[in-house]
């Protein structure tokens, strides 16, 4: 095996790649909440904003592809590395730290299985228009695809919001454990100021989770209509 082989196949390895593709993964997360937000603004920008994106034609699916190869890498790694620390972890270790350790990484397993399959929900519902397409077919008076009415009219169905509220609140607590534990890895993070990195972690975690959740939110109280 290679040297550059070996290295991502170490514990180390796998988790500096599950660190970068994390970054890589909250950036996206931020970008799409900031055109997700542009619902507040009404159909015109909304749909000027769905259409220039699909205007990038070759653009987006290197962009698609990309966001796939990212989610496949962390995905893996994250698994390999907690059935690593799994099998590491001695029967009847009573160390607190250690048994705070793992119950976050099992909490991380957990939230993130539940963020994945909102992805593929998600795709199904919006990206692709399987779940709700009476919604789909929507033409603006532009003759653009009317994503403004579809998502609105989506979330309009008290199950479908209540289920995004939810499945948000879940990346909130994904998010919070995930910044924190990036700056463990790459070595921000030291005993005096972990409490105050785990504060800001939470802090961004939360305020990426609360503005998706405006979302359905508005829509359920007549705000976005
Ligand atoms: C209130 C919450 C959300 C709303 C309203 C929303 C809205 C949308 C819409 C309308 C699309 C389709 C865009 C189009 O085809 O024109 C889309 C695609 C997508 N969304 Fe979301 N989204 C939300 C939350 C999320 C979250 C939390 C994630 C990630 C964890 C996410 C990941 C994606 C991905 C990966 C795509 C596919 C992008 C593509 O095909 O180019 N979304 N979203």
């Amino acid at each position: 095996m290679s040297a550059q082989a070996g290295f991502f196949t170490s514990s180390i390895g796998r988790k500096v790649v599950v660190a970068v593709t994390g970054v890589l993964l909250v950036l996206f997360v931020v970008m799409h909440l900031l055109g997700n937000l542009q619902l507040f603004a009404g159909a015109e920008k909304f749909n000027a904003y769905a259409a220039f994106l699909q205007s990038m034609g070759p653009g987006l699916w290197v962009a698609r592809i990309g966001l796939v190869v990212i989610f496949l890498a962390h995905i893996v790694n994250a698994i390999q590395l907690s059935r690593e620390s799994r099998a590491a972890r001695p029967e009847g270790y009573v160390y607190d730290n250690v048994v705070q350790a793992s119950a976050a990484s099992r909490s991380m397993a957990h939230t993130g299985i539940l963020v994945l399959v909102f992805v593929i929900v998600h795709l199904l519902h919006f990206t692709l228009g399987i779940l709700q397409p009476e919604y789909y077919e929507f033409l603006d008076d532009q003759g653009r695809h009317d994503v403004y009415r579809m998502v609105v009219s989506g979330f309009q169905v008290p199950a479908f919001s209540l289920a995004y509220l939810f499945l948000m609140a879940v990346l909130g607590v994904h998010l919070s454990h995930g910044i924190s534990s990036v700056a463990q890895t790459v070595g921000l993070s030291t005993m005096g100021n972990r409490k105050k990195i785990e504060l800001i972690g939470a802090s961004v975690a939360w305020l990426i989770a609360l503005g998706y959740i405006s979302l359905p939110v508005s829509v359920l109280a007549g705000i976005i209509r």
